[in-house]
């Protein structure tokens, strides 16, 4: 475990908040409980999460392709998928304070009150239960899906008849899941709307061993590809007993999340489980016929889940430094570039026109390549503690002798290094900084 600041979670989510990365939802209501927005530096920075996720799941294999399914569900998908019948966890009512718990997390002590008395555990199921049309009855009855995975099975057939794919190969979705989580905590890790970032993957079932490996350790390395320290990271192998109804094994990625060791992905064995339900409860093979062995099997499903929203929450934790530039404390994210909410701020000297055009042709230069930031205000020294704060890695300053030697400074965000480079050269300069020349 890796020695954290005792503050950080309280460090990260105010500055989640003070610098529009991530607001409560509704606050001008008092707050919608465990629903958050994102803001203008936390959409670039999630959406940035999610398109490396599918560069790296899709667009650079030839073995995964996307999809994108409804949110909404009728009964029969959750009835077979087992998520209406065992998609539950056990409830408790403290006897003292009448708060209500999930049995599993509170050790038999009330975190309320500390009394020892609670009800007997219910089954309480996490689906969101809503209406589809106006008419009341079963028939309307719709669920909002409470993973995604279940449109990759739903789609098997759709998918395997359209595109010429033969196992193993992979379906891919990001999208939003939805849980009525009892004891939704911790900034944005349990929240009641949030985003998955699954695939499944499908394989003949003597190969599936091999491949639940190379997923664990593929996603494994993404995070430390993208700049999550190695201490941060561990593997769990979940025992026998605490598998979910579906899984024949499931091993996670946990991080070292300021409240210790927890979940940030899981890559689990479903075996033929959800195939199988999908065939019976729906009367439509969803099977695989082999032409070169004349074989007709169902494939086994690895699959690797992450959520895109707790994911951002770990990259930001792990990014989170204050060092001392100067004589003067700053914070700063050291965030990978190819997920920081803006790769390059242009900041002119002063709000003289000369600079503000010659700044403005830079922008204008370079925003098709990287997310920018403009800023004129402040002084230049406040200017980079704030771009150092949301993780910006450039800062270009354009400055009087650019109007001489056509040359900007370009700052490094985690040496502080600063560096003249002609604007001719300043998109190539950044291309080869960002690895990309
Ligand atoms: N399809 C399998 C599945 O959904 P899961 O372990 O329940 O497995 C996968 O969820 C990932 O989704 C988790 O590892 C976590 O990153 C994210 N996730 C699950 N529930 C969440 C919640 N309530 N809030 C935020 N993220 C959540």
């Amino acid at each position: 475990m890796p020695e954290l600041a005792p503050d950080l979670l309280d460090k990260v989510t105010n500055l989640a908040k003070r610098r529009g990365f991530i607001f409560q939802s509704a606050e001008i209501y008092g707050g919608f409980r465990s629903t958050y927005d994102y803001g203008p530096l936390g959409v670039n920075m999630l959406r940035n999460v999610k398109d490396q996720w599918w560069l790296s799941m899709v667009q650079l294999r030839d073995d995964v392709v996307g999809i994108d399914a409804a949110i909404l569900g009728p009964p029969a998908v959750w009835a077979a998928s087992g998520h209406l019948e065992t998609f539950t966890d056990p409830l408790v009512d403290c006897r003292n304070c009448k708060e209500r718990w999930r049995e599993d997390k509170i050790d038999g002590i009330c975190p309320k009150c500390g009394s020892k008395e609670f009800t007997e555990p219910r089954a309480f199921n996490l689906m969101f239960k809503t209406q589809a049309g106006p008419v009341e009855g079963e028939g309307a009855t719709a669920y909002l899906r409470p993973e995604t995975a279940q449109g990759m099975f739903t789609n098997f057939g759709n998918v395997l008849a359209s595109i010429r794919k033969k196992p193993p190969f992979g379906i891919a979705q990001v999208g939003k899941s939805f849980r009525n989580e009892i004891t939704p905590q911790n900034f944005v890790f349990r929240t009641r709307e949030f985003e998955q970032m699954e695939m499944e993957y499908f394989v003949p079932p003597a190969e599936a061993p091999k491949w639940h490996q190379y997923w664990i350790d593929a996603r494994y390395n993404w995070y430390i590809n993208l700049g999550i320290p190695a201490e941060f990271l561990r593997l769990h192998e979940h025992a026998l007993a605490d598998l979910s109804h579906y899984s024949k094994g499931t091993t996670d990625v946990e991080f070292a999340y300021p409240w210790g060791w927890d979940e940030l992905e899981g890559i689990a064995n479903r075996g033929d489980y959800d195939l199988t339900q999908h065939s019976t409860h729906s009367g439509t093979k969803l099977d695989y016929f082999d032409p070169t062995t004349n074989e007709r099997y169902t494939p086994y499903v690895i699959e690797p889940a992450a959520g895109a929203t707790r994911a951002m929450m770990a990259f930001l934790l792990a990014a989170y430094h204050e060092d001392v530039v100067e004589g003067e404390t700053r914070s700063v994210l050291r965030l990978d570039w190819r997920i920081a909410p803006y790769q390059v701020a242009i900041l002119p000297l002063s709000k003289k026109p000369e600079l503000e055009g010659v700044s403005r042709e830079i922008l204008a230069k370079l925003q098709p390549h990287f997310m920018c930031d403009y800023d004129v205000t402040q002084s230049i020294g406040k200017r980079y503690r704030r771009q150092d704060e949301v993780g910006t890695p450039f800062c270009i300053t354009v400055d009087f002798d650019t109007l001489q030697d056509q040359s900007v400074t370009v700052r490094d965000r985690d040496t502080t290094e600063q560096t003249r480079v002609k604007i001719s050269d300043l998109l190539s300069d950044l291309r080869r900084r960002t690895n990309q020349e």
